[in-house]
């Protein structure tokens, strides 16, 4: 693996400054910083290839649709799934599980159940209520451990003869906490029961290999997995996303139209109308190949090591509570009495950028009977020097709220 250093280097953006201060950039789960040959490729892209993907006949359209194609490949190799025509490109993870939830929601009945859990996104709580309005489904919600990941023994409780999905997190947005997401699948599969898979603060972290986890479906974002924001990706089981209807009508996801019958492309065009995001989507695919070439288990070790770094810093400083066992990338606390947005006002002062609020998670919030976190999260690019510029930040604001 390169150093740290080297891979800083060719991010433009860690070179500024915020309030005449260098920043800190630990708001990482929000989203990443792009390196330059994503930024370049964007550029590249609208410079020497622009051109409408699947449509023309003349050069630069096919050079584009070859170029978003070879994007697809670089994502189902990355994911580990068995076939490029099971990833769909959509605007992120949310627009991930909307799809779901409309399409594959569109097979469900009144009564029938979908399994989430506590500490769920909202983007992964509010598209099956949007649902349950209009079928009348029930959801049943998985409730944590004392680490803050998904307690299976409750889990296993919440089947019944109507479940007919699960759909839960990999990691959360919150905690840094992985859920055990390979029992979870093994769980919901004894019961026939499929599962989709949040992965948007698990894919830049750690290893996807799709073919070992037999996740049925998978989402998740670009812009947090150094890519562009607009673009993202729901893998899905080839056998499911054949028996689903369309998501969203339009170009490109027909085979032949009238007015009186419209046939639909084959996967994964069935789900992909209009034009797509392809600039995104090849920004993306770079994106990807730059996390392979350092190499995702390098990555993986260095933001592990640097979270237990800044977890012992923490825990030294008294008034700090940290929520569950982080373990992936984000820690989420409370330091005192200090209000978060007043922490994360004060850091940011210092030029440190965090998060803080509910994280879109409220559910969650109410579980801890808090109302936000500060969170601090981190990507291939932070050092142990920036999490001591952090923890000096943090230990300052509390003397000034002493
Ligand atoms: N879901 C992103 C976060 O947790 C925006 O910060």
């Amino acid at each position: 693996m390169p150093e740290i250093n080297e891979i800083r280097k060719e991010f433009p953006i860690l070179g500024e400054k915020v309030y005449g201060k260098q920043l800190v950039y630990l708001d990482n789960a929000a989203t990443t910083q792009k390196p330059e040959c994503v930024i370049d490729t964007i550029s590249e892209v609208y410079r020497t290839i622009n051109s409408n993907v699947h449509r023309g006949v003349h050069h630069l359209s096919g050079v584009a649709t070859e170029r978003m194609e070879e994007a697809r490949r670089i994502v189902q190799k990355f994911v580990g799934a068995r076939h490029s025509r099971e990833i769909i490109f959509t605007r992120g993870t949310t627009e991930s599980i909307n799809l779901v939830a409309a399409s594959f929601g569109s097979t469900l009945r009144a009564g029938d159940e979908v399994i989430l859990s506590t500490l769920e996104h909202h983007s992964n709580i509010v598209p099956w209520q949007l649902l349950r309005e209009r079928t009348g489904i029930e959801l049943r919600i998985a409730p944590l451990n004392g680490n803050g990941s998904i307690d299976l023994e409750a889990f296993k409780e919440l089947f019944t003869s109507r479940t007919r999905l699960c759909s839960i997190a990999h990691v959360s947005n919150v905690l840094g906490v992985t859920n055990p997401v390979e029992e979870i699948i093994g769980i919901a599969h004894g019961h026939g029961v499929p599962v989709l898979v949040d992965g948007a603060q698990s894919t830049p972290h750690t290893r996807i290999d799709l073919a070992a986890l037999d996740a049925d479906f998978f989402a998740f974002s670009g812009h947090k997995a150094y890519g562009p924001t607009g673009v993202g990706v729901l893998y899905g089981k080839e056998e499911l996303l054949e028996m689903m209807p369309p998501y969203h009508g339009g170009g490109e996801m027909i085979k032949n139209v009238t007015f009186e019958k419209t046939t639909f492309n084959e996967l994964p065009f069935k789900f992909e109308a209009g034009t797509p995001d392809y600039v995104g989507i090849i920004a993306l695919g770079r994106a990807l190949q730059w996390i392979s070439d350092i190499g995702i288990e390098n990555i993986a070790e260095h933001e592990r090591a640097l979270t237990r770094y800044t977890l012992e810093q923490l825990k030294a400083i008294p008034s700090i509570r940290i929520f569950g066992k982080p373990d992936n990338a984000a820690i989420s606390f409370l330091a005192g009495n200090i209000h978060p947005a007043d922490l994360g006002t004060i850091l940011d002062r210092l030029g440190i950028a965090i998060r803080t609020g509910h994280h879109c998670a409220q559910p969650l919030m109410d579980y801890l009977g808090i109302p936000g976190t500060v969170r601090a999260s981190f990507a291939v690019y932070n050092t142990k020097e920036e999490v001591d510029i952090f923890i000096k930040g943090v230990e300052r604001a509390i003397k000034m709220f002493a």
